[in-house]
């Protein structure tokens, strides 16, 4: 467990550290990720289901990880196009091999880069602007500048474009219990509920920006949330 911990750094550069923490917490327990993630980032496959991208659009999932999501997704939409973004070269490394053994390098393509500032068509080619759809699954919640992802999500979004988000939610339907325990469990790994991330989608919705969907799965175990820019 305390390979997984963020260990401070002594880089002078704020990306650059983020980086670091990163790829320090996820150098071994990438290994592990996606059988242990299972049981607990759930709603995931919720999101997939629900995205529907249509013929030919570009989808990004925005801290991707292993690309399990992204397997799932050029699975079931073998008609759009698909870009995975992570901070972590670590993280990036397994999510290389699997997408080899799920031969799918040609369909799926992974950069490095931060979820506050990536330029897609700079990173993936001309071709990948506009993205349609933006997706963070269980992201935001470990990315310190959470709020500038999603203003630079909006950013490059096309009017209408959406950005899908599944996260942890406020675990209300759920014992105090388990709550205390799933809060405690999450906070090893410096990751924590923000009920802050749904307030700004609703404030950005109450500003115009777009419109939001927000639904709560697993009695509130996890949060999904659609905004659709305006
Ligand atoms: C908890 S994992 C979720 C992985 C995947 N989305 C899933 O659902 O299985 C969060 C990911 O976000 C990445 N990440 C953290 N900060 C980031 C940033 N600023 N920009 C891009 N990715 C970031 C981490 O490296 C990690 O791979």
């Amino acid at each position: 467990m305390s390979g997984e911990r963020t260990a401070e750094t002594n880089s002078a550069d704020p990306q650059g550290r983020i980086k670091e923490n990163m790829d320090r917490m996820y150098r071994w327990t990438r290994h592990v990720y996606d059988t242990s993630r299972k049981y607990y980032l759930l709603g995931r496959d919720e999101l997939i289901k629900a995205l529907e991208p249509a013929e030919h659009e570009h989808v990004c999932e925005v801290g991707c990880g292993t690309a399990r999501n992204l397997i799932k997704m050029a699975r079931r939409y073998p008609l759009a196009y698909f870009y995975g973004l992570d901070v972590s070269d670590e993280m990036l490394k397994t999510a290389r091999r699997t997408l080899k053994n799920a031969r799918l390098t040609d369909t799926v393509r992974l950069k490095q880069g931060y979820a506050q500032n990536f330029d897609p068509a700079q990173l993936f080619g001309s071709q990948a602007a506009p993205l349609g759809k933006i997706v963070f699954s269980y992201a935001l919640s470990i990315i310190p500048p959470w709020q500038e992802s999603i203003d630079h999500a909006l950013m490059l979004l096309p009017p209408g474009g959406k950005i899908h988000i599944v996260d942890f939610g406020g675990q209300e339907g759920l014992p105090g219990w388990f709550r205390t325990l799933l809060f405690w469990w999450l906070s090893l790994f410096h990751v924590h509920y923000k009920p802050e991330i749904f307030e700004y989608l609703k404030r950005l919705e109450l500003e115009k920006a777009g419109t939001l969907t927000l639904k709560p799965i697993y009695r509130g175990y996890a949060l999904y949330a659609v905004f659709t820019k305006a």
